[in-house]
Order: structure tokens, then C-alpha cells, then sequence
């Protein structure tokens, strides 16, 4: 087989129900590596011009003895244990297209990595949907998901573009664990979405990590999933009704709801900060002036808040939130596209010595 270098960009996708705790061995699940959720979730794929992409080149070639990832400019270390469960998405897609050729694969992040906003979604969708097209692999989104999810949980929801469900599923092997679609980008033109960077930082406690550490430790933890499951259905009615103030109501107690149980995890994991907390605030009393829902906060593992309003109500959230000090940047974004297949102009991977092309993002 001919080297083909495919090369593809993802976006992040910000959770409105959010995932956090995986199923353990016996609790439906064969293996934990499957990444199987205790709650079935929502998102929205954000998209924001040239911010808040990943841009991804795969090749699989007979030539390279060993997988090569470079992100951002620098060499992985692929022994690290956390890369290498999240390649096991790779070594699925291998199995399924029957070969065992090396992959080179050039990634970047247009985005503050690992502050929380999620940059290894849009990475891990980018990298199995790239590595399924570069193994000519014809498998559908939803049959892809179950392989990404592998890679990283809520990455399986990056595969589509505007509303999507993360579907728990009932089955050990994970094979009804899947995403899918549930409106598209086009669906309610008029939300808009306020990503409030209150830290670039690093986060201090991986989501892999803590969750494991919720799962085992807190007692609100075992409300959780049916809480979950019940937002999900409220959230799906009101989207469907687009019903502004119930999905906005929906939005901000799930994830204070998520938050309460890394609270009462043990060592506690306290993701927000003050100027989090500012905004909750500021956000609080605006809705309460003027009696609805104007603006709906929510925070994954991570201080940054992400803010969803109506585009005719984004000039007052934002003089609000401008009274806060310490917000380093707002990135607006919209409720966007899944992946895209780039043309070869925009490879990433030199072709002839198998290196990353320099300079190019
Ligand atoms: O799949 P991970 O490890 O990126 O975990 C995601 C967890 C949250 O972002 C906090 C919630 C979610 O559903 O995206």
C-alpha cells in the first residue's frame, strides 16, 4: 500500500450534560480501558474562525519501525502510559483494517492545552478519524465514536458537528456506548457561546485521574448518574422546543451538580477558582435582575467558564463580565461543524524523510 497521508481538523466540544466517572470492571463493563461512562451525556461542538481547532496529518507507512506523535512542535514520549492508553484507539483501528504498519502522526492545537477546555477531544477525534480514512477504513461516525471514545471519553463526541448525545449504553464490550448526532450546526443559529480563559495553566488533577478518584471516594457520586440521565432528558426536550431558559437552568445545575462530587471526593478536587466563582456570581445576578435566564455558566474540569446566551443578549453578558478583574481572554464560538478532510496542500508531514514539516500549522 502506498504512504497516504491524510490530514483532517477537529474542534472541541463543550458538555451541557456532562461525563464525569467511568463504569469499573463488572459494573457493565468487560475492561476499564473501554472508557465506559456511568451517565450517558450532551454536548455542543464549538467553533470559533481559526481558534480552538486541532489540526491533524496521520500517515501509516512500512517504513517507520515505531508510532511517532508529534504535538504542538514537540516529540511525544508514546512509552508515557496515559499516551499510550489513549493510542490504544490506534491499535483498535489496526485490527480492524488487518495491518501493522507504523503511524506517524503531526497534531496541533490552535488552544491553551489541558486548561480544561478540552483540547484532547478535538485531538483524539482528529487523530482516529485521520488514522480511519489513512487505513481506508469505511466505517460510519457512530461506529467510529466507540473506537475514539477509547482514546479519550468525551473525544467520541467531537465526531459531529452541533448537538450531541453520548449514549451510555447498557453492554460490557462498550458497542452501544456511541455518539451521535442529534441536531446539526444549523439547527439554532442564535446561541453563542463566551469561553472566559481565567487560566491557561495547566490543570492541577488529570479528568482521568480525578474521576477515578470520585468514582471510588464520594458519596454524592452514586446520585450522580440518574441525576445525569434526567438532565439529559429535560435538556432534550427543551432543545428540541429551543427553550432558552430551560436549557440554561439544565446547563449551570449539572455542572455545579458534577462539581459537588468532586467536592466530596477524597483528597477534594476543587477545579474552580475565584475568578470562576466571580462569574457565577456576576452571571446569578443578572438572571435575577432581569427576571430570566440571560446567560447559563458552565465549567468542565477546569477553572474557565463557558458561558451560553442568546447572540441578542451577548453585548450584556459581556459589560457584566467585564467588571470582573482577572479574565484573560473571552473567545466567542459558536455551536459548530464536525471534522473535515483537508486537502493535501495542507499536509503537515513531509513525505519523502516521514518528519514533520516545520513552520506549518
Ligand atoms: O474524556 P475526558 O477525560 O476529556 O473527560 C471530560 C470530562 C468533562 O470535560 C469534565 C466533562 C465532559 O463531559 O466533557
Amino acid at each position: 500500500m502506498e504512504d497516504k497521508i491524510v490530514t483532517v481538523s477537529t474542534r472541541p466540544n463543550l458538555a451541557l450534560v456532562k461525563y464525569w466517572g467511568k463504569r469499573r470492571k463488572g459494573e457493565e463493563c468487560e475492561d476499564p480501558f473501554l472508557n465506559l461512562p456511568q451517565n450517558s451525556s450532551l454536548s455542543i461542538t464549538l467553533e470559533s474562525g481559526k481558534d480552538l481547532l486541532t489540526k491533524t496529518s496521520v500517515v501509516f507507512s512500512g517504513k517507520l519501525s515505531k508510532d511517532e506523535f508529534y504535538l504542538d512542535g514537540k516529540k511525544q514520549d508514546l512509552e508515557d502510559k496515559e499516551l499510550q492508553e489513549r493510542f490504544l484507539a490506534i491499535k483498535k483501528l489496526r485490527e480492524l483494517a488487518g495491518v501493522n504498519t507504523k503511524a506517524l502522526v503531526v497534531s496541533y492545537n490552535t488552544f491553551p492545552t489541558a486548561s480544561g477546555l478540552a483540547s484532547s477531544a478535538s485531538g483524539l477525534a482528529a487523530l482516529t478519524f485521520a488514522a480511519s480514512k489513512a487505513l481506508g477504513l469505511d466505517i460510519g461516525s457512530e461506529r467510529l465514536s466507540e473506537i475514539t471514545r477509547i482514546g479519550s471519553g468525551s473525544a467520541c463526541r467531537s465526531l459531529f458537528g452541533g448537538f450531541v448525545v453520548w449514549d451510555r449504553g447498557r453492554k460490557p464490550d462498550g458497542s452501544d456506548s456511541i455518539a451521535w448526532q442529534l441536531f446539526n450546526e444549523d439547527y439554532w443559529h442564535e446561541i453563542t457561546i463566551l469561553i472566559c480563559i481565567t487560566t491557561p495553566k495547566k490543570k492541577k488533577i488529570s479528568s482521568r485521574l480525578g474521576m477515578k478518584n470520585t468514582v471510588e471516594s464520594s458519596e454524592f457520586f452514586k446520585l450522580r448518574p440518574k441525576i445525569a440521565e434526567a438532565h439529559l432528558k429535560q435538556i432534550t426536550e427543551a432543545i428540541k422546543k429551543k427553550d432558552f431558559s430551560a436549557m440554561g437552568r439544565i446547563i449551570m445545575k449539572d455542572a455545579m451538580n458534577m462539581h459537588s462530587t468532586m467536592l466530596d471526593t477524597m483528597p477534594p478536587i476543587i477545579y474552580l477558582n475565584d475568578i470562576s466563582k466571580e462569574i457565577i456570581y456576576a452571571i446569578e445576578d443578572l438572571n435575577e435582575s432581569e427576571k430570566r435566564i440571560v446567560g447559563a455558566y458552565t465549567f468542565d474540569a477546569g477553572p474557565n467558564a463557558c458561558i451560553i446566551c442568546m447572540k441578542s443578549d451577548k453585548a450584556k453578558i459581556l459589560s457584566k463580565i467585564n467588571e470582573i478583574k482577572g479574565i484573560e481572554r473571552i473567545i466567542e464560538a459558536k455551536v459548530g461543524s464536525g471534522p473535515k478532510l483537508l486537502s493535501e496542500s495542507e499536509s503537515l508531514i513531509d513525505i519523502k524523510n516521514l518528519t514533520p514539516l516545520q513552520n506549518k500549522k
